[in-house]
């Protein structure tokens, strides 16, 4: 038995990771601690939200007194963190909240779990854990920066991030790993590339296009389109977290990747086919301030030391996202009117 703490659980991976949590774990209780930002959707837990071993709390990850009652009442065994703000496009626009909530949450997380796994009583220089908890810190690739043609991320590289999202996100494993090096926090983080599936909010290339696509909008394409991500399925992430969070070695950094590199507009152009569309709805748009180039996993680590590897090839996995965005076009359409958040605000003021 233990009680996971998810934060962030209402958005895109953390959802889907707690699908898999509670499907794959009977005896395994979920808190799921979100403070329901534009990208937070209740929807996405529907037909879990009244079962047994889940929870959700709207709360934000800054509030400490929160964070702290939330501890205290349920016996947290480990936190997986995945809320943050996640959408580089808008850390261009408004970089304060990144930082609030990407680095100030994560410390403020950090702080409280330290003081409640302590063993008592406790040295205040050689603090002693439980040691059955575990604080994993859910990353991105991005916090390495921008690779040229060739060559891939691996763990040991310095942190080069070049926006204020990936800028936040490096700065919050940063401090992940000092708790761990000053304090002995037992820790994780993972360093994921572009997910792609169910439940991505309609800002994120995947979903936006498919949207726009099936409403006869213009396709934005940044720049020349030829930048390149390494897209990864949602599920292979989460059963990654999954197996690090069981298995990972204290204190270390998994990179997680699918091998899988495209062009955008290759992704693009696949989209428009597959939805029967013309590629005259493609629009080449001013490039994004910044833009990294290029982004690739070397996942050989968590591959060879924890026997973690992706279950979707890219063709699969793509096909079914775009199938579950044609079911489930309702999913967006409520996001886009706010049907779901008002319904949800009544229920969780
Ligand atoms: P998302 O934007 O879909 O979801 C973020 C969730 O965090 C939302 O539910 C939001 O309401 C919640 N949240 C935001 N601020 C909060 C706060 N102060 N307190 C409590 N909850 C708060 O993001 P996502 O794409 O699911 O990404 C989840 C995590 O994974 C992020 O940390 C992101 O950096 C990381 N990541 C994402 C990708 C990707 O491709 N999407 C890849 C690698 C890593
Ligand atoms: O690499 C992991 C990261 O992937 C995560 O840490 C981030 O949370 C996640 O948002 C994602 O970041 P990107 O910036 O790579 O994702 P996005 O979907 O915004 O853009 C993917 C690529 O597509 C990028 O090169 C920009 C381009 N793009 C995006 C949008 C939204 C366009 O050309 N047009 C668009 O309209």
């Amino acid at each position: 038995m233990k009680t996971i703490l998810v934060t962030g659980g209402a958005g895109f991976i953390g959802s889907n990771f707690i699908h898999l949590m509670i499907q794959k774990y009977v005896d395994y209780k979920i808190i799921n601690v979100d403070t329901l930002t534009y990208a937070g959707n209740l929807e996405n837990l529907k037909n879990i939200e009244k079962h047994e071993n889940y929870n959700f709390i709207k709360a934000n990850i800054c509030d400490k007194v929160k964070i702290d009652d939330i501890f205290s009442k349920y016996s947290i065994d480990y936190v997986v963190n995945f809320a943050a703000e996640s959408h580089v496009d808008r850390s261009i626009v408004n970089p304060e909240i990144f930082l609030i909530t990407n680095i100030i949450g994560t410390q403020v997380l950090l702080d409280v779990a330290k003081n409640h796994w302590k063993k008592e009583p406790h040295n205040k220089y050689n603090i002693e854990y439980r040691n059955d908890v575990k604080f994993l810190h859910v990353s991105t690739d991005e916090v390495y920066g921008a690779l040229g043609k060739t060559g891939k991320f691996v763990e040991t590289m310095p942190l080069m991030p070049n926006s204020p999202y990936s800028a936040s996100k490096a700065s919050a494993d940063l401090i992940v790993r000092a708790y761990h090096e000053t304090f002995g926090m037992p820790i994780n983080i993972t360093r994921c590339s572009n997910n792609y599936g169910p439940y991505q909010f309609p800002e994120k290339l995947i979903p936006l296009m498919i949207n726009n696509c099936l409403n006869n909008k213009s396709l934005p394409i940044y720049g020349d389109g030829l930048q390149v991500r390494d897209w990864l399925h949602v599920s292979d992430h989460c059963e990654a977290i999954d197996c690090v969070l069981h298995n990972g070695d204290n204190g270390e950094i998994y990179n997680i990747g699918g091998n899988n590199e495209k062009t955008n507009i290759e992704i693009i152009k696949l989209i428009i086919n597959t939805v029967g569309k013309s590629e005259k709805l493609i629009t080449y748009i001013k490039d994004r301030p910044g833009h990294d180039r290029r982004y690739a996993i070397d996942n050989s680590k968590i591959t060879t030391q924890l026997g973690w590897k992706p279950k979707f090839s890219f063709e699969v996995g793509i096909m079914d996202t775009i199938q579950w965005y044609l079911n489930n076009n309702h999913w967006i359409t409520n996001i886009v009117n706010g049907d779901y958040r008002e319904y949800y605000e009544k229920i969780y003021k």
